[in-house]
């Protein structure tokens, strides 16, 4: 059982604060390469974060700390008011036993670069799967939710049709459609569109932008910068594993504060 320290420093759960996601001076390191180096994030319920930042700043650390794919070295991360991968005993964080993990992780989605779809279900089968053998709901139940979900997301007629039937952006509209299966509070996108022909971008972003619209908490790394200009309610570049700058995406993309910054937008933009 790995233990670590933390300042005892009370903070509010979500139903309070109106925050779904709070890291606190999040560490990690992998052997002696410090990857995070002590990230401070916010996210308030129902907003969409975009997280920035050039190839190897951190972000999918982040992001897989986030449901305790990655366990930290220091700091904390809540989720809806909850610790997440920990358990706090007499100022000390003591790890979650797996199963305790494997709960708080149903309640948080996630999207892979890669679409990660099962090559032997169909697309249904791919989105019924977790909801029947995860959470032990009734199938007819499951099924139904499925075929709402896939006709949400444009594909009411592809239900039957193998990943290997299906263009890249219909794989990853099956993969938005299997996380929310789930029925989580939390999404977290990383970069969901760059494996992408830049012609089905569009369409997986229209997927995203509908979520968001209905209220879904979303972190998203991307580098589609308009997509973080038009949806996002805060934008956060990080680089070198620490938040170099954050704020409201427009006033960021346009008026970027810090030299970092500005060479990195320079690049994508
Ligand atoms: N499991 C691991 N073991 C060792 N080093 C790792 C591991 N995962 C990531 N790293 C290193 O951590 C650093 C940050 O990687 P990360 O994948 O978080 O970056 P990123 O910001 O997502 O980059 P990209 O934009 O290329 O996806 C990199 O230097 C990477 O090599
Ligand atoms: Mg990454």
């Amino acid at each position: 059982m790995s233990e670590l320290t933390v300042p005892s420093q009370a903070t509010a759960p979500a139903a309070e604060s109106g925050l779904m996601v709070q890291a606190e001076q999040v560490h990690k390191s992998f052997g002696h390469l410090e990857v995070l180096k002590g990230i401070d994030l916010e996210v308030r319920s129902g907003e969409v974060c975009c997280l920035l930042g050039p190839s190897g700043s951190g972000k999918s650390t982040f992001l897989r700390c986030i449901n305790h794919l990655e366990k930290i070295n220091a700091g904390r991360i809540r989720v809806d008011g909850e610790l997440i991968g920990y358990r706090e005993h007499g100022g000390k964080l003591h790890e979650l036993r797996q199963k305790e993990v494997a709960a708080q992780r149903r309640s948080i989605g996630m999207v892979f670069q890669r679409f990660n779809l099962f090559p032997h279900m169909t697309a249904l089968e791919n989105v019924i799967e977790a909801p029947v053998r995860v959470k032990r709901e009734p199938k007819a139940a499951a099924r139904e939710r499925a075929e709402a979900l896939l006709a949400r997301v444009g594909l009411g007629d592809k239900m039957g049709n193998y990943p290997g039937q299906l263009s890249g952006g219909q794989q990853q509209r099956v993969a938005i459609a299997r996380a929310l299966a789930m029925q989580p509070k939390l999404m977290l996108f990383d970069e969901p569109t760059s494996a992408l022909d830049p012609e089905l971008v569009g369409e997986v972003l229209d997927v995203m932008k509908d979520l968001a619209r209905d209220g879904m908490t979303m972190i998203v790394v991307t580098h589609e910068i308009g997509f973080a200009r038009e949806v996002g309610d805060s934008l956060v570049f990080m680089d070198g594993g620490v938040v170099v700058e954050q704020g409201n995406p427009r006033e960021v993309i346009a008026n970027p504060q810090h030299d970092r910054t500005k060479a990195f937008l320079a690049k994508v933009l």
